[in-house]
């Protein structure tokens, strides 16, 4: 029988970069359309669900929004497990934020799953006239290390809802060619508890959830 939880597949992929470079707004503008000039820097770590069908397979993506402040890099670090999707999220106006990226790709490949996809996400691209990263120079970047590269804007939405599904059907493919599926399966944690915010349509649902996991200091 088929009911609006039931899946194929859920797996978890996380959203990760320096303090201030859009990840929250891109993950609220993906599950809820919904953007902030003004939105605080995240203070623990969020998650929403949502559900895509690629190639007939329901698919169930667990989007975990981390908070990017140095001071809780160690704490955050612990949320990438069992991650078999990662974006790594810079701001093309902020170079600072861009050359950042070998740390978090670093502390992804050391805590993510083994054949975690990545995606390099240049966000604030409606910023044009403050670009201090040319678009030729991160994707080069992301040749090199093998990531999938995009540029967006959570405040114009473009590419947000392509990046999401680029990655999605990424691990998908990755999925159906891997010896090890278990690994790809992630728990639906706190789903019973989860606290239902907005449901678009039949086939996209999104759940949200607060966990305590970084308190200011
Ligand atoms: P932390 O939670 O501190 O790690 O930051 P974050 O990466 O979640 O950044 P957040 O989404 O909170 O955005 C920081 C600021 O950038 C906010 O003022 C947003 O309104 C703004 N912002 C986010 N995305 C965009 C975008 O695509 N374009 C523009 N112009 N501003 C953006
Ligand atoms: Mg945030």
């Amino acid at each position: 029988m088929t009911t609006p939880d039931s899946y194929d597949l859920l797996f978890k992929i996380v959203l990760v970069g320096d303090s201030g470079v859009g990840k929250s707004n891109l993950f609220s503008r993906f599950h809820k359309n919904e953007f902030s000039l003004e939105s605080g820097t995240t203070l623990g770590v969020e998650f929403a669900t949502k559900t895509m069908i690629i190639e007939n397979a329901t698919l169930k993506a667990q989007i975990w929004d981390t908070c990017g402040q140095e001071q809780f890099r160690a704490l955050t670090k612990t949320y990438y497990k069992k991650a078999v999707g990662a974006l790594i999220v810079y701001d093309i106006t902020k170079k600072q934020t861009f050359d950042d990226i070998n740390k978090w790709y670093q502390d992804i490949k050391e805590n993510a799953e083994e054949e975690v996809v990545l995606m390099l996400v240049g966000n604030k691209a409606d910023l044009k006239h403050l670009r201090e990263v040319e678009t030729q120079q991160a994707a080069e970047f992301a040749k090199t290390k093998n990531m999938a590269f995009i540029e967006t804007s959570a405040l114009d939405s473009t590419n947000v809802e392509t990046a999401f599904q680029l990655i999605v059907q990424q691990i998908y493919t990755s999925f159906q060619k891997t010896k090890n599926p278990s690994q790809y399966q992630t728990k639906a944690i706190g789903e019973g508890e989860s606290i239902v915010l907005k449901e678009n349509n039949k086939t996209k649902e999104s759940r949200f959830k607060k966990l305590n996991c970084c308190k200011q200091q």
